[in-house]
């Protein structure tokens, strides 16, 4: 029996994945912010019979510091993970800043995934043949902003969505380069247009544009169909891209060694530089009382 975690596991391609690895008899825990979502997957799997492998870990992943939790929370459910799978998302049309600090975006799409990358490690290395699969969009045309990661100037919700693309390519880049784990195989995935629930708050230009793409995108069903194959039989190579099930070249700019370093050094300091201001405000909070 293999062991999956799924983030946005409650819609979309993670909801789709997490049932079919039930129906196959695998274990699931799915990480998800939305309680009654969360109860649904567990009477799905208690109706397939599988209750006692599924689990629902709820945690805002925008929040570094409720993924540290929800971690903390899946060490306590599973002593190993096989496949660890990245698919939460969420657009906004308009800007918005988590309690932490960081733009919406980039702290759920990118900063999320690097957190659950980098601090899972040992428990994936706990598995015969580990993976980690970030589902994005690698191989894309987005741009980073490195003087601006948080769109702070002009914002734009399409093109701070679409930044996660590179920075998520380069995160596997990084994870590999760093020989985080010497076990863990990290795959890059884009699964093409999949008619999803496109979770988001979207004002009413990009609303009528979502709704052109849900009609026009593949359905789910079909869309994990490739997915589940390179789960089935990950990549032996320690970094792998796809599109829509074909491999990509991973020569190209979007996956340079050195940006990749520089992506990794001002990850690593915005996450110290997050930690300390929640210390301080902790520490003022205390004094409150
Ligand atoms: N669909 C496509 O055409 C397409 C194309 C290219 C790439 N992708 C990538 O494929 C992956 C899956 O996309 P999808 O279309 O299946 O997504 P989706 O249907 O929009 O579902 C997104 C999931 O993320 C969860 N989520 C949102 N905000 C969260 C938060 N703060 N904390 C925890 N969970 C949160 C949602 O939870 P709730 O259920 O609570 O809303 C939902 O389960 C994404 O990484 C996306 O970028 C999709």
């Amino acid at each position: 029996m293999r062991t999956f975690v799924i983030t946005g596991g409650t819609d979309g391609i993670g909801k789709a994945l997490a049932r079919s690895y039930l129906e196959r008899g695998d274990e699931v825990a799915i990480i998800g912010r939305n309680a009654e979502k969360g109860a649904a997957f567990l009477d799905t799997a208690a109706r397939l019979g599988a209750g006692d492998r599924a689990h629902f870990v709820l945690a805002d992943l925008s929040l570094i510091g409720e993924t540290r939790k929800a971690i903390a929370e899946i060490r306590t459910k599973l002593s190993k993970v096989d496949a660890l799978v990245l698919c939460a998302r969420f657009f906004r049309s308009t800007r918005s800043v988590t309690a932490e600090g960081f733009e919406s975006n980039f702290a759920l799409c990118y900063l999320n995934r690097f957190v659950l990358s980098y601090e899972m490690t040992d428990l994936l290395d706990a598995a015969d043949t580990p993976v980690i699969l970030n589902i994005a969009g690698p191989g894309s045309d987005g741009e980073i902003r490195w003087h601006d990661l948080g769109f702070a100037d002009g914002y734009d919700g399409s093109a701070a969505l679409a930044q996660s693309g590179p920075l998520n390519d380069l995160l596997g880049v990084g994870f590999t380069a760093n020989a985080a784990s010497r076990r863990v195989n990290y795959v890059l995935f884009h699964p093409g247009l999949v008619s999803t629930g496109f979770a988001g708050e979207y004002d009413a230009e990009m609303s009528t544009r979502v709704e052109a793409l849900r009609a026009s995108g593949k359905p789910v069903e079909q869309a994990i169909v490739p997915i589940l194959a390179v789960l089935d039989e990950p990549p032996r190579e320690p970094l792998s891209a796809f599109v829509t099930g074909t491999p990509i070249s991973l020569d190209g700019p979007g996956f340079d060694q050195a940006a990749a370093a520089r992506l990794h050094t001002r990850t690593t300091h915005l996450l110290a530089n997050a930690a300390a201001n929640n210390d301080k405000r902790s520490n003022l909070n205390r004094q409150e009382y």
